[in-house]
């Protein structure tokens, strides 16, 4: 059986996540030696917070954990001004998509393939990051954890898509940059492609991609 369905994550795999502390640095010199670590510590304790209140059942929506991972590392960072701290959130929501996406959704879609984005995010951070990339229309369905109050990588939000499409989990071609994602997928049933931007090292997890690829542009050959 083949690929009707490509999922993707949308953090890091369809929109640059490092973009709103770059762009803040532009404008702000005092950033600049820093803000390679404060996008890092960000993104590594919104992740953090997902499992955490995920294992200990006590749920909040990602727009909550986001803000909460960006006070840790803003306080991380000595950084107390509230200035900023809005102008990186809005930034947030606001994403660039990289830029390979938009052509790359168009593609697929011509292809015949059903697209949707299976996300962390919120259903207001996901419309907004999709409009301010201009992806708008190009994503057939957006689904959210938020609809079961889980963050990935339950494997309840994976079922989503089958709830929700209708695409079984073997037509199912899952598109991550992350890891830990990409090993829940694969573990649910899901055929995947790490998109591995960074060259970083293979997760020590079972469960590993069926694919690796370096940007998005890859996946048109991974569809046969
Ligand atoms: C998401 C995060 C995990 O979009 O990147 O779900």
């Amino acid at each position: 059986m083949s690929v009707t369905t490509l999922v993707f994550d949308a953090y890091g795999t369809l929109f640059d996540i490092a973009a709103p502390a770059r762009r803040a640095a532009a404008t702000r010199p005092d950033l600049a030696p820093i803000w390679p670590k404060l996008s890092e510590d960000w993104r590594r304790k919104q992740l953090e917070y997902t499992w955490l209140r995920s294992i200990t059942g006590a749920y909040a929506d990602f727009a909550q954990v986001t803000a909460d991972a960006l006070d840790w590392a803003m306080e991380a960072q000595h950084l107390t001004d509230p200035a900023l701290r809005r102008d990186l959130l809005a930034l947030y929501d606001a994403l660039d998509a990289f830029p390979e996406v938009p052509e790359t959704l168009r593609l697929m879609t011509s292809r015949g393939l059903h697209l949707a984005i299976l996300s962390n995010g919120t259903p207001a951070m996901l419309a907004s990051a999709q409009a301010a990339a201009g992806l708008t229309g190009l994503i057939d369905t957006t689904l959210s954890v938020e609809s079961v109050r889980i963050y990935k990588p339950h494997a309840s939000v994976y079922a989503l898509v089958e709830a929700q499409i209708g695409a079984p989990p073997h037509e199912v071609l899952f598109v991550s940059s992350n890891g830990w994602d990409i090993a829940g997928a694969a573990r649910f049933g899901f055929r995947t492609a790490w998109v591995n931007r960074s060259a970083a090292p293979q997760d020590r997890l079972p469960d590993g991609p069926l694919h690796e690829i370096p940007d998005l542009t890859h996946l048109p050959r991974l569809i046969v």
